[in-house]
């Protein structure tokens, strides 16, 4: 019995520390998105009990009830404005968004935070949204104590990794950017006095990308030969110092105890050079032993992130890649809920379960017709991969060496996928010819899209017809 009892508060305790602290967002900028209800039986066989969201999508929140599942909803940038200037569109955004879902217990949604915009300061918006954040801010949290919501629900701004820098890369030297000096005081003080985090994004890839001075090993959490210094203090990975930077401009700014949340933190498996599964995975595994050893950083030995949010759940093919094509493949899993590799989200030792029972549209490719005059087939391919996605046969991504005019043979089948596979999506001036034969080759899938809008309005008859009949029942059943 009393072995029992130390056993299960072992449990407790060791499920408090490795697993609570772990979530991931879910983005959904996707042309064909996983259906929520696979996506949250996924997010649950795999043990992950916290998810970032970018907005409050209706039947991402229904498909999230009762899962005990710890939600941050976020609000778009383009609301911001008019959030700002009106309690009462705040008031009605917290009505529609929150309390709705919160009020129904544990039958509900456990949201624990919401997000004041998607990154508002990144440096590349100027001054868009960045002078309605506080405001929204402010207004959002009125609108919450007003329900009573302002103990259970954070309100919180997820900060860009362009938002702190540093001079020579050395974390001592962090500051906020200079712009957002004001603003940043503003919001450190709001987040304070309702003891709300700081949610940042830290992202070792972008600076390995863009700095060439910073070693792959350094950003992969291995054996480095050349440790960072810094005013006595030894830096073996990418992670600590650029956490380290941000602990630094929290308290230059005068807030040097302020909790820190890692709101977005991953690697891509395609799109650039060393964003492969391989590199991805071997970060992943390494961020997940640094997160769990608890060890902290330099600045903040033992006090690790208090939460950390894997960037991203899933691929998505609608992101925009003005940063890099490595934008649309961020994701643990591929856009239809297979496992990429495997780390320990929650899951423990065991591999990462796949999205099951997904539904694909047919087995059915559009590729060039080899038969034809190909003198304006590049010309097409160009013009299909303005829309479609062709990250991946672009320079660096893994389908780049398939060659002509199998990369033509890409482009036009992610056209014809992005458009259900619609016949008139694979003419290109006659240059297209639907195959049943997957062209794959080797590393280079050629993506079937799944089944979505077609599925969502079959299970939307089939639900209304069987609240038809229910009714029709209780009605008869009154009658008798
Ligand atoms: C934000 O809203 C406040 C209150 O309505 C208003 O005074 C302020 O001008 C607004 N800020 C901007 C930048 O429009
Ligand atoms: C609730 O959130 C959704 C998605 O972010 C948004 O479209 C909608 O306008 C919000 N409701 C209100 C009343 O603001
Ligand atoms: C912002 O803060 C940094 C360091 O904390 C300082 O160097 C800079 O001058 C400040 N900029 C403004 C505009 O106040
Ligand atoms: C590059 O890194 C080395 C140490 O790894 C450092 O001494 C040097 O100052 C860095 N150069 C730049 C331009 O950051
Ligand atoms: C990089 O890390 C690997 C694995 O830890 C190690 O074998 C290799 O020697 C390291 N390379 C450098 C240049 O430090
Ligand atoms: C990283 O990318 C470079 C350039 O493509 C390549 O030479 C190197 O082998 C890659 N390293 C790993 C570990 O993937
Ligand atoms: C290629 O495009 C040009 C310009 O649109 C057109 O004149 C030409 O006939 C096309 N060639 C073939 C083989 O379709
Ligand atoms: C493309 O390159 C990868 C490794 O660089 C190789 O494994 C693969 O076989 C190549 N594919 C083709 C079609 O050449
Ligand atoms: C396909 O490869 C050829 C030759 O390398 C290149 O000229 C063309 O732009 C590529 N097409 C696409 C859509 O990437």
């Amino acid at each position: 019995m009393l072995l029992n009892l130390c056993l299960f508060f072992l449990f407790l305790t060791s499920s408090d520390i490795t697993v609570q602290a772990i979530g991931v967002n879910w983005g959904t900028a996707s042309s064909h998105p996983l259906p929520p209800d696979k996506v949250v039986e996924l997010l649950k066989s795999n043990k992950i009990t916290k998810v970032k969201l970018f907005d409050a999508d209706p039947l991402v929140l229904q498909a999230l009830s009762g899962s005990n599942i710890g939600v941050t909803v976020g609000i778009p940038n383009s609301m911001l404005k008019s959030l700002n200037s009106s309690r009462k569109v705040a008031e009605s955004w917290v009505h529609d968004n929150v309390t709705r879902y919160v009020s129904s217990g544990s039958s509900g949604v456990r949201i624990e935070h919401v997000a004041i915009g998607d990154e508002p300061f990144q440096q590349s918006y100027g001054e868009q949204y960045h002078p309605f954040v506080i405001g929204s801010a402010m207004n959002i949290q009125t609108a919450l104590a007003k329900v009573s919501l302002a103990n259970q629900v954070k309100v919180v701004v997820p900060c860009s990794y362009d938002t702190f820098q540093s001079e020579s890369s050395l974390p001592s030297k962090g500051h906020f950017r200079p712009d957002l000096n004001k603003t940043m005081i503003e919001l450190l003080t709001f987040l304070r006095k309702h003891h709300s985090p700081f949610f940042v994004t830290i992202s070792p890839f972008i600076n390995f990308h863009r700095n060439k001075n910073i070693s792959l090993n350094f950003s992969l959490f291995e054996e480095t030969k050349h440790p960072r210094n810094d005013a006595h203090r030894t830096y073996k990975n990418s992670f600590d110092l650029g956490y380290d930077t941000v602990v630094t401009a929290l308290s230059t700014a005068g807030f040097p105890e302020m909790d820190v949340v890692v709101a977005k933190i991953g690697w891509p498996t395609d799109g650039a050079a060393n964003a492969t599964s391989s590199t991805a995975e071997t970060f992943m595994k390494g961020l997940m032993d640094h997160l769990r050893s608890k060890s902290g950083t330099p600045l903040r030995p033992r006090n690790p992130p208090i939460e950390t949010y894997i960037y991203s759940l899933l691929d998505e093919d609608q992101r925009s890649i003005v940063d890099g094509n490595f934008e649309r493949h961020w994701g643990v899993f591929t856009f239809d809920g297979q496992a990429k590799y495997n780390v320990d989200l929650g899951q423990g030792s065991k591999n990462l379960v796949n999205a099951q029972f997904v539904e694909y549209l047919s087995s059915k490719w559009c590729v060039v017709n080899n038969n034809k005059d190909l003198s304006n087939a590049t010309a097409s391919s160009l013009n299909a991969c303005s829309t479609a996605d062709c990250t991946a046969i672009s320079p660096g991504g893994s389908c780049f060496n398939i060659s002509w005019p199998a990369n033509i043979s890409y482009a036009f089948n992610n056209y014809y996928q992005l458009h259900d596979q619609r016949a008139d999506s694979c003419d290109f001036g006659g240059l297209g010819l639907i195959t049943t034969v997957d062209p794959s080759v080797g590393n280079c899938r050629f993506p079937v899209e799944l089944r979505t809008s077609h599925s969502v309005s079959l299970y939307g008859t089939s639900l209304i017809q069987w609240m038809i009949l229910l009714t029709i029942n209780t009605i008869l059943q009154d009658f008798l």
